[in-house]
């Protein structure tokens, strides 16, 4: 019986999410969580007749409480997303309260639960989520992902673009974190092998790094990715359920907490000591079973990608932690 809450559930993500979720032949119950509008979104997708049974909360009444308690996977888009002329960063004010709160809740009515972060920046919200836990003393860096696979399915769209092809075709690495030049795709471990015309490179990483940003600027002050978002948000959710489903060998990007989880040490080691840092992960019946490692090889040019990333995130993770935990 797989339980799954979507807190931010009416939002631009939240909707489609908590469809995809709905009509997941993994999931047997759903509980919708927001501030507003949970009752008409939860009518809704109570309709389809899929296996799942939907129930929908709003703060009143310990909806929280309520939506959390028993959850084995929680997933969180709640929170404001950009608007042109914003970075991710920008977010910080906000949505740092908003994750915190909720993670709260989380500690207190499902420690156990698995968690998926949506709500950005990422690079900053995912290591609140670590801190908070850990203040509740339920942190487990196994069940925590901040999730980067947009990323992941950006790369191979706008490869395709460049070299032609399916864009189901390419597998490409994309490592680091999530937001500008913190996203670092390995273009030269595309699978199968391929090659990226020099003259090409620079605006194909840049695209990839700032992909975001085209949504954003196109939305005209109406929000950011939200369907796509939804997608990759989804098949975390998917490949995570059929891990715990049994299924071995299932492996996911996702900006995690390295040290905690098998094999992160030794990456953790290579990107000069971060604590957080998005790399393919193995996932099993509880999480998290290996970070893959070495990191996928980088070539002299990704290397010094890789160096502008590691400065950008480590000043984005001290800001996580020093929200929850202040040092003055
Ligand atoms: P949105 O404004 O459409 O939806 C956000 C929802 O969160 C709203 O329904 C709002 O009521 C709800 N909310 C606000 N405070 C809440 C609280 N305390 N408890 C519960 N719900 C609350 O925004 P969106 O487009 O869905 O984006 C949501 C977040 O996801 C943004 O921060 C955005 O930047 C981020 N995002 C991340 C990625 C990624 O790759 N990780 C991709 C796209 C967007
Ligand atoms: C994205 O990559 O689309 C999201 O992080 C939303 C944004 O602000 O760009």
């Amino acid at each position: 019986m797989v339980k799954a809450a979507v807190l931010g559930a009416s939002g631009g993500i939240g909707q489609p999410l908590s469809l995809l979720l709905a009509i997941s032949p993994y999931v047997d119950e759903l509980r919708l969580y927001d501030i507003v509008n949970t009752p008409g979104v939860g009518a809704d997708l109570s309709h389809i007749n899929s296996k799942a049974k939907v129930t929908a909360y709003l703060p009143e009444g310990q909806g929280l409480e309520k939506a959390l308690t028993g959850a084995d996977i929680v997933v969180i888009p709640a929170g404001i997303p950009r608007k042109p002329g914003m970075t991710r960063d920008d977010l910080f004010k906000i949505n740092a309260g908003i994750v915190s709160d909720l993670v709260t809740g989380v500690a207190k009515f499902s420690p156990k639960a698995v968690i998926l972060i949506i709500s950005n920046p990422v690079n900053s919200t995912v290591p609140i989520a670590a801190e908070v836990l850990r203040k509740h003393e339920v942190f487990d860096a196994t069940k925590l992902f901040g999730i980067t696979s947009l990323d992941v399915a950006r790369a191979a769209t706008f490869v395709a673009d460049v070299v032609g092809g399916s864009p189901t075709h390419y597998k490409v690495p994309v490592v680091g974190g999530h937001s500008g030049e913190t996203i670092v795709p390995l273009l030269s471990q595309i699978t199968p092998k391929t090659e990226i015309p020099s003259d090409k490179l620079d605006a194909l990483v840049k695209r990839i790094q700032f992909g975001g940003d085209e949504v954003v600027k196109a939305k005209e002050g109406l929000g950011s990715a939200t369907l796509s978002m939804a997608y990759s948000g989804y098949k975390f959710a998917e490949s995570l359920l059929r891990a715990v489903n049994g299924e071995m060998g299932v492996v996911e990007p996702a900006y995690v907490h390295l040290e905690d989880i098998p094999g992160g040490k030794d990456v953790k080691d290579d990107v000069g000591g971060l604590d957080f840092f998005a790399v393919p992960v193995e996932l099993g019946p509880n999480g998290a079973v290996w970070v893959n490692n070495p990191l996928p090889r980088a070539n002299d040019y990704e290397k010094a990608l890789l160096e502008e990333a590691k400065k950008k995130l480590a000043e984005n993770i001290v800001k996580g932690i020093e929200f929850v935990t202040p040092t003055s």
